[in-house]
This record gives structure tokens, C-alpha cells and sequence, in this order.
């Protein structure tokens, strides 16, 4: 049973009969997205990003035809090598058939659940053609890595929810959608309006994944690196306010209390050593380049 796509905004019930193939549009046909989908008031880029999950356990909600087609347009605008666009993307919404994929993929349970997939395909032969073995095994790979991670993102910011699949008896998922042996599926995306909120995961810090200029080379301060003076003046800043507020502890006067004669030239000095310390260490710093750690 097909029925579990609907068109725009209409209801479930919506049956949508196959239309008749239609002709090709020419191989040149230029489309943007400012022509054909103007702008609109949905999530930053940033933002999904950084709030995308996987989604696993899907409602039982059918997706609006017009939401999956997006999803798929956006996979197809991403970055190829030499705009080759050597991939094609199957659209399934057919429950059962997305039910009998669950014994090709490890038998994982998304497949339980999923309303719609995405069978997403590489042209190997195409890559080849034009740009080798390096085209083969790497660029293949990377367009259609880099649409799958549109359609995610484009999937998120739609308030549906969606998984990159990369566990599969590809045998199988190419037997089912008759992939030809000129082109190897890469990926399939489980779409559907999501059943669960994962919490954030745990991700390593920068620190760890970050180098600069070379491999394995880390910076003390890698904002200095960009001349990026503002980091500095507000490190030294924090640093002044700790030296302060530790001289005030010294002298046993929390709370803002008056400091005293005393106490105001102690702190007077720290803190006058602090800057002086932070406007030579500037000066320098405009000199010379970045230090290695
Ligand atoms: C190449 C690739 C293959 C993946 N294969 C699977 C898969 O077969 N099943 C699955 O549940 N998730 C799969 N994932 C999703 C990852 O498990 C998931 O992205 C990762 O745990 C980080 O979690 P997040 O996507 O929620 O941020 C795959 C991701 C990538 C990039």
C-alpha cells in the first residue's frame, strides 16, 4: 500500500495515483532555489546543525509529499566534484517494502517505523569516466555523503526527523530497487516525523580535533593565530578580576567591604602589575608571530 504520502497540506486519506510518466526536462535545466523555493522563516543553518539528532522511532504521521521533495531537493543541491550530480535518489514510502528492508540492514528497528526512505545511489561508472579511480572510490562517495548530509539537515530544520542508514546487504537493497552494476548504493535515509528527543551527545572538544598549520600542531592560544586581539584583552580582563578578587580575599574583605588604605595599594599593585603584564605581553605579541606549544 502506497498511501502513505500525502500531497501539501491535504489529508492522510489522500491517495495519489501514479501519474503518467512525464518527459524528461532538458539536461540543462537550471534550477536555484532562489527561483523555485523563495526564502523562508524556518530554522538557521547553525541551528540544525547543532540541534540534528538521528531519529530512530518514527509516528505513525504520513509526510507531506511536498516535505519529502524538498528533503530530496536539497540532497541534490550539495557539492559534487565537477558538478557531476552522479547520483540518483529513490523515494520509497511504501511501509512494507520499507518493513522488508529490516532483514537487509541488520535488522534495525528505524525500519519498523519509517514512513518514507531514501535509497540514495552513486553513478560509479560516471566518476570513473571522468576522473578515474579517484572518482571511483572517493569522489562517488563524497557527493553523495555530502547530499545525504543536506537531506538531514534540510529533514531537521522541516520538523521531521531522519537517519543516515549505512549498514545494509547491499546486494539485497540493489536487487529490490534494480541498481544497475554500473552504480553502488551508498546510504539510505529513514524519514518520518519523529518519536523520540534524543538528549545532546557527548562530542569531543575542539581541542582534541583541532590542529594548525600542520598535522598534530596545537596552539596555547590559537586566537592569536587569526591576530584575534579581543580574545586576549578578555583573558587578561578575567585574569585581572581574579588577581583583584583574590587580593581582596587575602586580606579578608569579601562582600565589597572597604579595603582599607592598606588593602587598596595591594590591590592597586596587583592589579597595576596584571596590566602592565597584559600591555607588554600585547606589544609583543604585534611583533612577533604565534608561539608554539
Ligand atoms: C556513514 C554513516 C553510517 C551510518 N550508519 C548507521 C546505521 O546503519 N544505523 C544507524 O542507526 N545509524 C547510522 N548512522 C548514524 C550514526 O550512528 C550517528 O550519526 C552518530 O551516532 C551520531 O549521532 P547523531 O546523528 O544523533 O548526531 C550512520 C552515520 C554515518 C555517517
Amino acid at each position: 500500500m502506497d498511501g502513505h504520502i500525502i500531497k501539501g497540506h491535504s489529508t492522510p486519506e489522500t491517495h495519489i495515483e501514479p501519474e503518467e510518466p512525464r518527459r524528461e526536462p532538458p539536461e540543462t535545466h537550471i534550477e536555484t532555489p532562489e527561483t523555485h523555493y523563495p526564502p523562508r522563516a524556518s530554522m538557521g543553518v547553525l541551528e540544525a546543525i547543532y540541534t540534528r539528532r538521528s531519529i530512530r522511532k518514527f509516528l505513525d504521521t504520513p509526510i507531506e509529499y511536498d516535505k519529502v521533495m524538498e528533503v530530496v531537493r536539497a540532497g541534490s543541491f550539495a557539492p559534487c566534484a565537477g558538478n557531476l550530480q552522479n547520483w540518483k535518489f529513490i523515494v520509497e514510502t511504501d511501509r512494507e517494502r520499507i518493513r522488508s528492508m529490516y532483514h537487509h540492514t541488520l535488522e534495525q528497528e528505524a525500519f519498523t517505523s519509517a514512513p518514507a526512505a531514501i535509497i540514495v545511489v552513486a553513478e560509479m561508472e560516471v566518476a570513473e569516466q571522468y576522473y578515474g579511480m579517484r572518482g571511483k572510490r572517493l569522489y562517488a562517495v563524497q557527493n553523495c555523503a555530502a547530499a545525504v548530509q543536506n537531506m538531514l539537515l534540510a529533514a531537521h530544520s522541516l520538523g521531521l526527523g531522519a537517519v543516515w542508514i549505512g549498514a545494509f546487504d547491499e546486494n539485497r537493497i540493489n536487487d529490490l530497487y534494480k541498481v544497475p552494476s554500473t552504480a553502488r548504493t551508498q546510504a539510505i535515509v529513514l524519514l518520518g516525523y519523529p518519536d523520540e528527543r534524543p538528549q545532546p551527545r557527548h562530542m569531543k572538544h575542539l581541542w582534541y580535533l583541532v590542529n594548525f598549520q600542520r598535522y598534530g600542531l596545537k596552539y596555547a592560544r590559537p586566537h592569536l593565530i587569526t591576530h584575534d586581539l579581543s580574545t586576549e584583552w578578555e583573558q587578561k580582563r578575567a585574569q585581572l578580576e581574579g588577581a583583584s578578587e583574590r587580593a581582596t580575599r587575602k586580606l579578608g574583605l569579601r562582600g565589597g567591604g572597604d579595603l582599607g588604605g592598606k588593602g587598596r595599594r595591594l590591590v592597586g599593585k596587583t592589579v597595576g602589575q596584571a596590566q602592565s603584564r597584559a600591555k607588554r605581553l600585547l606589544a609583543s605579541l604585534k611583533k612577533r608571530p604565534a608561539k608554539r606549544r
